[in-house]
């Protein structure tokens, strides 16, 4: 079986790799990335030497391309992780989104369509975000009947995205399946999120920035489960159905930083006021939803999936990763990145 993922050396996509590529001998995985900045080649050098593993590089916004891609390798299954994923990033620059989660999904749609007419699909796996059903109150979960009111010029383009999937199940019968997971956090994550962004600044005794008053409530799942879950849906999900996936793990942004700070303190033998201290209340994200949390029963009562990892040990395996891995963040800290962070940052007032 020939399997295409997509946006295979970002975050996610490179951890399901890194876990199912060895795992799944008779399965070839084909790799196709951009390589933007969001991505590292160096979360796949132990792919490299497999020989159930092809790295492809393009752009998924390149109709032609794409339908050679599909030629050559004639996948029939695809998992669609590529995409502009930083909600920040689309406030300031929102067209970038349109262009690869909105067209960029729809060329992958489109080729499938015409080529697998001829030979032939098995599934379409579209990955999302719970960011499409918009912020909730202080009660209440995500599920899968849920209207759609994204906030975001990121998460209005994912939305977009989830229908033109859902379009082409009911209009051309294309094998396909939605899934919407809550925040991800593990390793291999570009330091513009939260956790990797607090980790790496603490470290380099930087400001630790937290929008508003840290009272907005995110549904953190380690990567390696999101992932798990993603495999049980290539396996055992219903074709034209949409799975939410998440830990039911909610927390507030400051309690996750204070927590990264404490353990921070125990993995570096420093004072946790150290870390502490650099805390900082800065102008709050436009739009921000107050709180995600997931409704994960379907998928759960539908497969053998649940979440294994807890957040505390799943949050201290990811800190260790960011202290072992200091080629990796060196590496990611270019000059794009340092950009970027005055970019996002330098005009936020402090309101501590
Ligand atoms: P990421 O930003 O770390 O990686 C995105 C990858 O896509 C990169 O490797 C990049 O090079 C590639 N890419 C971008 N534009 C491309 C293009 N035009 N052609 C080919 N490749 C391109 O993202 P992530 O956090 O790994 O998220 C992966 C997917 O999961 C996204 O679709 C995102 O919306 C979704 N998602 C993410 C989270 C999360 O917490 N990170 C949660 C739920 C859903
Ligand atoms: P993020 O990791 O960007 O994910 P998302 O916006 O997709 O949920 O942000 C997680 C939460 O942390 C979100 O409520 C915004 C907040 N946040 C901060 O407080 N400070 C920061 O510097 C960043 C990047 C995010």
């Amino acid at each position: 079986m020939k399997i295409l993922v997509t946006g295979g050396a970002g975050f996610i996509g490179s951890n399901f790799l890194n876990l199912f590529v060895p795992r799944y001998k008779n399965y070839h995985f084909i790799n196709l990335d951009k390589l933007t900045y969001a991505a590292n080649p160096l979360n796949l050098t132990e792919l490299e030497s497999l020989p159930n593993y092809t790295f492809v590089h393009g752009d998924i916004t390149d109709y032609a391309w794409l339908e050679n891609v599909f030629d050559n390798y004639s996948p029939e299954l695809v998992v669609h992780f590529a995409a502009e994923s930083h909600v920040d990033r689309s406030i300031i620059g929102p067209e970038a989104f349109v262009h690869v989660n909105v067209n960029g999904t729809f060329n992958l749609l489109e080729v499938c369509r015409k080529k697998w007419e001829k030979m032939g699909g098995k599934l379409f796996l579209h990955i999302s975000t719970d960011e499409v059903y918009g912020s909730l109150g202080q009660t209440g979960y995500f599920t899968e009947n849920m209207p759609y009111f994204p906030s975001s010029p990121y998460s209005a383009s994912k939305a977009s995205a989830d229908h033109f999937v859902r379009a082409y199940y009911v209009t051309y019968g294309l094998p396909a399946i939605v899934s919407n997971c809550s925040n991800n956090y593990g390793p291999y994550q570009f330091p513009e999120k939260l956790i990797p962004l607090i980790i790496l600044n603490a470290l380099s005794g930087k400001q630790l920035p937290v929008y508003g008053k840290g009272d907005n409530v995110r549904d953190w799942l380690y990567v390696d489960d999101h992932c798990r879950a993603l495999w049980e849906l290539t396996q055992k999900g219903k074709l034209g159905e949409t799975y939410n996936i998440g830990g039911n793990n909610e927390w507030k942004n400051i309690e996750i930083v204070e927590e990264i700070c404490r353990l921070l303190a125990e993995e570096t033998g420093k004072d946790k006021d150290e870390y502490l201290n650099l805390i900082a209340f800065v102008e709050d994200r436009p739009g921000h939803d107050k709180r995600y949390a997931i409704d994960a029963s379907k998928i759960k009562n539908e497969t053998e999936w649940e979440p294994l990892e807890d957040f505390s040990t799943g949050l201290r395996k990811t800190i260790r990763w960011y202290l072992e891995n200091q080629e990796w963040v060196e590496k990611v800290k270019t000059g794009e990145y340092l950009q970027w962070m005055e970019l996002n940052y330098n005009h936020r007032s402090r309101l501590n």
